[in-house]
């Protein structure tokens, strides 16, 4: 589906988002293997999760979907049974990486399949270390999918990530609830700690010292009443958009603002972005809040080391914010994005250059220098949500109508994107 963007006058409004991603996918799985019915409200809309919940229900869990509310039947830790056909887990990295954790640990061999993108990403970085804990794993060339996963009675391990990696460090902690004793994960910086709350919410043992995650095996979680908060890397675009555009102004209501994620909001203000947190509380272990932006130049900035890793999702849209910078943007240490739904570094400059955009691009990072201006063109999500979102709101800025080819891709994540954007750029949203 091609998507037309013409420039925006002025963002106004304000809006509440659909339920955050990576929340998602680890309540829904840790209330499969839980004690009990439940009850998740505002679930993320994203195809990825549809993913999740589908995986989960050929696996015997009984779940009930309507709207954005999903009740889990939870079967307790040793419920599941071995699925008829293989798993399906689309574009979602998340459902394969974290649910082979669980899939290690069952008396039943399991095969997991994705999409055309899902097939050429890595998968031996969750396969050595469930080797390690017993399970047996095949994989097309050793690493890629599909994974047909013998599983086994697991043994604690400690590992050492070698990739900053929060869906290796959740595999790995999920396989340990299936594991006699303790297991620990060593992350080299820190990533977003989702799993390590909803653990406890459902009543695992989590200890975190440092970077040292350890979770105690065996334990019986129990049903939760909860409700995902707002997904913060689908504000990214709403926030980037309202920087970009002069004269806007945003209130995102609910926003999820865990400090692993919220790292975009204070690298966004050091440049000199208006913006303010209002409202903030805990929703299971989870901070939540309201976030009130409005247009600012912003200066620009360097993404490198930890920060990469915390920044990894939204760098597609800063990308597009660095251009119209002053200073621009510099990304290092960012090689993970080659391994993304895209190779990010590759989408990101491909889209840019058809703008205009000057960019220069290393193995394991991008510069884009600031004060640049946005031609129309037409851009390509080449498949990938967040291209086709990031893209969506360059176009905003530009000085004629855009294209963007495979615009569906924002489905992924964020199905209502575009037509939010559409709402808010003609003040209407409330
Ligand atoms: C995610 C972790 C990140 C991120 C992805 C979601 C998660 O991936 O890019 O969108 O929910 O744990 P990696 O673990 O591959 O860095």
């Amino acid at each position: 589906m091609t998507r037309t963007i013409r420039p925006a006058a002025r963002l106004c409004g304000s809006l509440r988002l659909p339920g955050d991603k990576s929340i998602s996918h680890r309540y829904a799985m840790l209330a499969a293997i839980a004690e009990g019915t439940t009850r998740i409200r505002n679930f993320s809309s994203g195809a990825d999760c549809a993913s999740t919940l589908g995986a989960l229900a050929a696996l015997g869990v009984r779940i009930e979907r309507s709207g954005n509310e999903v009740v889990v039947h939870g079967q307790g830790l040793d419920g599941l049974r071995a699925a008829e056909t293989a798993l399906e887990a689309g574009n979602s990295g998340s459902t394969m990486r974290m649910l082979a954790g669980i899939l290690a640990g069952q008396p039943f061999r399991t095969v997991i399949a994705g999409d055309d993108s899902l097939s050429r990403r890595p998968m031996d970085r969750i396969i050595r270390p469930l080797e390690s804990m017993g399970a047996r794993i095949r994989a097309r060339e050793g690493r890629y999918p599909p994974l047909e996963i013998e599983g086994a009675r697991l043994r604690p391990i400690e590992y050492e990530l070698p990739v900053a990696s929060a869906q290796v460090k959740s595999c790995v902690l999920f396989a340990g609830l299936y594991a006699e004793g303790v297991t620990a994960v060593v992350e080299p910086v820190r990533t977003r700690d989702h799993s390590e709350i909803a653990l406890r919410e459902f009543g695992a043992e989590v200890n975190v010292e440092g970077r040292r995650i350890s979770v105690r095996g065996r334990p019986r979680l129990h049903a939760c009443e909860l409700e995902v908060p707002g997904d913060l890397s689908s504000a990214a675009f709403f926030l980037a958009a309202t920087l970009l555009v002069p004269g806007s102004e945003l209130l995102i209501e609910g926003v999820g603002l865990n400090p692993t994620r919220a790292a975009l909001l204070d690298f966004l203000a050091a440049q000199g972005a208006s913006l303010r947190v209002l409202r903030l509380e805990q929703r299971a272990g989870e901070p939540v809040g309201d976030a009130l932006v409005r247009h600012s130049r912003l200066r620009g900035g360097v993404i490198e080391g930890a920060l990469t890793a915390a920044l990894i999702d939204e760098i597609p849209v800063l990308a597009v914010l660095g251009a119209a910078s002053e200073e621009g943007l510099v990304v290092r240490d960012a090689a993970e994005l080659r391994v993304k739904e895209t190779d990010r570094i590759a989408t990101v400059a491909e889209n840019l250059r058809r703008m205009g955009i000057v960019v220069e691009v290393a193995p394991d990072g991008l510069r884009v220098p600031g004060g640049q201006r946005f031609r129309a063109a037409r851009l390509d999500s080449f498949g990938d949500h967040r291209i086709a979102m990031a893209f969506a709101v360059a176009a905003l800025a530009a000085d004629g109508e855009c294209a963007i080819e495979g615009a569906e891709a924002a489905a992924i994540s964020f199905p209502e994107f575009f037509d939010l954007l559409e709402e808010l750029a003609a003040g209407s949203a409330t």
